[in-house]
C-alpha cells in the first residue's frame, strides 16, 4: 500500500492529548499538512496549544469538531487525507460493543474518503503484557510485537481489569480486517510503553497518567502502582515520532504492530528520587512512596518485583524499521517536570535546605 507522501495531510485524532499534541507538532515540523481533531474546538484551554503553533497560522494547521460517540464524525474530515492516526481514547474500554462501534466510525468514514491510504490505530503494551494471571509473565517474559495476553484464560475480563487491554486487542484486530476486507488502505498498529516527558498544555498536565504521576510526586504525594510493575517508558516526543515514521514506511503491512518503548525500566520510588537527582537546585521534597494496596498483595511485593525483574523488553521490530534512537529516560523526567512548572504552573514542594 502507498504510504503517506512527504507534505501529505493527515488527521489525527486526540490531536489535544499527551501524545496527539506531539504527533500534530512534529507532522507540521516535518512539513505535513494536520487535521487536528478534537471534541470541542472552542475550548481554549484545550485547544489554545494547537493554535499557538506556527502551522495554525499559515492554515496548514486546522482544528475539526468530531466526537467518535457519533456515527459519521469524520465524514467531512477525512476526505483529501492521506492519512489518519487515530490516537484518540475512546470513552469506555470496558464495553467492547462500544468499542467495536466507534471503531466502525472510523472505518466508515475511512472508506467513503476515498483519499486515506493508511491509518495508523494507537494501542498500548496493554495489549502486549497485561496479563489476568502474572504467572504467565514467568511463563513468557519477552515481552515483543508477536507476544499477546493470555486470551484463553477465564479472568481476563472487564470485571477484573482487563476491558483496556482487550479493547486495543480488538480495535486493532477491526481496524486490520476492515482494510484487509477494502483493499485500499492499511492499518498499522503502534503500541506505546508509559509515555513520560514533556506537556504542551496545562491541561495536559492532569492526563497522562504518567505526566500527572510526576505531577503528584513534586506535590509531595505518591503511591505505588500497578501491583508493583516498575515503568516501562517511552518519551512522548519518540513515541510520536515512531508513530509518524509507520505512517510514511514502504516496509509495513496491513495488520502488523510495533511497539514504542525504550526499553527503559525503573521503580517509581526511583523516579520519585530522579526528580532531585536530575535538578537539585528545585530542592524538590522526596516523597516516601506509599503502598495502597490490600494485605494480600503485599504479602506479594518480593514475588512480584522478582517477575517483573525478568521481563524482557524488546524493541527490535520498531528500531530495525526506523532506525530511531530512544532518548533516555533520564531526558524525559528532566523534561517533564520542567514542563509541570512552566507550562502547566505546578508549585512543587521543597526542602528547606
Ligand atoms: N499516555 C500513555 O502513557 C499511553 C501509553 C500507552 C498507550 N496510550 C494510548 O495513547 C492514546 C493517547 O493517550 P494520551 O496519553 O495522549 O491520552 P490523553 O492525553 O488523555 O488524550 C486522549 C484524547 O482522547 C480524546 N478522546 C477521549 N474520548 C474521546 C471521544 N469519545 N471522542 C473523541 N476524542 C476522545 C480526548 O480528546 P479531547 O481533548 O478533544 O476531549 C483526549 O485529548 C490513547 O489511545 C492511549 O490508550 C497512552
Amino acid at each position: 500500500m502507498a504510504p503517506v507522501p512527504n507534505n501529505g495531510t493527515v488527521a489525527v485524532t486526540g490531536a489535544a492529548g499527551f501524545i496527539g499534541g506531539w504527533i500534530v507538532r512534529l507532522l507540521l515540523d516535518r512539513g505535513f499538512r494536520v487535521r487536528a481533531c478534537v471534541r470541542n474546538v472552542d475550548d481554549d484551554s484545550r485547544t489554545g496549544f494547537l493554535r499557538a503553533m506556527p502551522g495554525y497560522a499559515s492554515g496548514r494547521l486546522t482544528l475539526h469538531a468530531a466526537d467518535l460517540d457519533n456515527e459519521g464524525c469524520f465524514d467531512d474530515i477525512f476526505p483529501g487525507c492521506h492519512g489518519v492516526c487515530h490516537v484518540s481514547h475512546v470513552s469506555d474500554y470496558d464495553d467492547q460493543d462500544y468499542v467495536r462501534r466507534v471503531c466502525e466510525h472510523i472505518i466508515r468514514s475511512v472508506n467513503q474518503s476515498g483519499s486515506v491510504n493508511r491509518v495508523v490505530v494507537t494501542s498500548s503494551i496493554a495489549a502486549v503484557i497485561s496479563e489476568a494471571d502474572i504467572h504467565e509473565v514467568v511463563r513468557r517474559p519477552v515481552f515483543y510485537e508477536d507476544r499477546y495476553p493470555d486470551e484463553q484464560n477465564p479472568k481476563r475480563t472487564p470485571a477484573r481489569g482487563q476491558g483496556y487491554s482487550m479493547g486495543k486487542v480488538l480495535a486493532q484486530r477491526i481496524f486490520a480486517e476492515a482494510a484487509a476486507r477494502h483493499g485500499g488502505w492499511d492499518a498499522i498498529t503502534v503500541c506505546p510503553a508509559d509515555n513520560v516527558g514533556p506537556i504542551q498544555s496545562a491541561h495536559q498536565k492532569d492526563m497522562g497518567p504518567w505526566q500527572h504521576n510526576i505531577e503528584s510526586m513534586l506535590l509531595g504525594k505518591y503511591y505505588q502502582n500497578g501491583a508493583y510493575r516498575p515503568w516501562m517508558t517511552v518519551d512522548v516526543r519518540d513515541d510520536a515520532a515512531c508513530h509518524i515514521g509507520v505512517l510514511c514506511s514502504t516496509e509495513v503491512s496491513n495488520g502488523e504492530r510495533y511497539i514504542a518503548w525504550s526499553t527503559d525500566v525503573r521503580r517509581v520510588e526511583d523516579i520519585c528520587a530522579d526528580i532531585n537527582r536530575l535538578l537539585p537546585e528545585l530542592r524538590h521534597a522526596t516523597p516516601e512512596v506509599t503502598d495502597p494496596f490490600p494485605e494480600r498483595i503485599r504479602e506479594r511485593e518480593q514475588e512480584l518485583r522478582g517477575v517483573w525483574a525478568k521481563a524482557e523488553l524488546r524493541n527490535d521490530r520498531i528500531r530495525q524499521l526506523l532506525g530511531i534512537e530512544f532518548r533516555p529516560l533520564d531526558d524525559s523526567i528532566r523534561d517533564c517536570v520542567e514542563s509541570l512548572l512552566s507550562v502547566g504552573g505546578v508549585e512543587p514542594v521543597r526542602r528547606d535546605n
